[in-house]
């Protein structure tokens, strides 16, 4: 009888857990679901913000391919064209902030000209650090119109090392490592012109940028 009971307790209790379980492995995978696509919503929300809809004929978003950065990293470039050209690229740069990466979308045009730069993901602290997103402040929006040319090389730095950028108030460590992550960004196109601007540009490896 004794036996019995604890058996039932015992299958009670296994059916509880399994049940518990599933519960959890259902809330789990729709969360994930769930992170993923808003991950990919801030994409391709940026995405259109770095390439403006009047130098595109083609979706940017199914027009892309992979190639190395300068540090060795597997980065998107999605492409515009219009009539059959490449007219601009947009892929992923990476910054150092205060708090750790910082990733960013740069837009840039045929002519190595920014079109724009939108931050993906950071860590940066809120009301300090994050001036840089588009929705706190227009920063970020400065770099428009800007090449590795304009300012010249030794202005591409926040004001307070002698460059043109402003830092923020009592944050310098998060613009300058943005300032930082534009340049490079810029001067990895310049290594990478050819490749990137081909119209069959596929999974080449891509030269260094300096
Ligand atoms: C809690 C805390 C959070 C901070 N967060 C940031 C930040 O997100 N970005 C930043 O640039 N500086 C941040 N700072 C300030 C930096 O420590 C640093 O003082 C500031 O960026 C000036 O840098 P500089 O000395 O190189 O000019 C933070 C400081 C503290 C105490």
């Amino acid at each position: 009888m004794k036996k019995q009971r604890t058996l039932g307790h015992g299958l009670i209790l296994g059916a509880f857990c399994l049940g518990f379980g599933i519960v959890l492995a259902i809330s789990d995978s729709i969360t994930v679901d769930d992170i993923a696509a808003r991950a990919l919503e801030d994409r391709l929300n940026s995405l259109s913000q770095v390439i403006p809809d009047n130098i595109h004929d083609n979706n940017p978003v199914s027009d892309a391919f992979t190639m190395k950065n300068e540090r060795n990293k597997e980065i998107t470039v999605y492409r515009a064209t219009k009539e059959g050209k490449v007219t601009g690229v947009a892929y992923e740069i990476f910054g150092t902030g205060y708090a750790g990466e910082m990733k960013l979308m740069l837009g840039v045009d045929a002519q190595g000209n920014v079109l724009g730069v939108r931050v993906l993901a950071h860590k940066e602290t809120a009301g300090l650090g994050d001036k840089m997103e588009v929705k706190k402040s227009d920063w970020i929006l400065r770099f428009t119109g800007l090449s590795l040319g304009n300012p010249q090389p030794d202005k591409w730095k926040v004001k307070k090392d002698g460059g043109q950028f402003d830092q923020f108030a009592g944050a310098t460590i998060t613009p300058r490592g943005v300032v930082d992550a534009v340049r490079k960004g810029l001067q990895l196109f310049a290594a990478n012109k050819m490749q990137m601007m081909d119209i069959n540009a596929s999974k080449t490896p891509m030269k260094e940028a300096h």
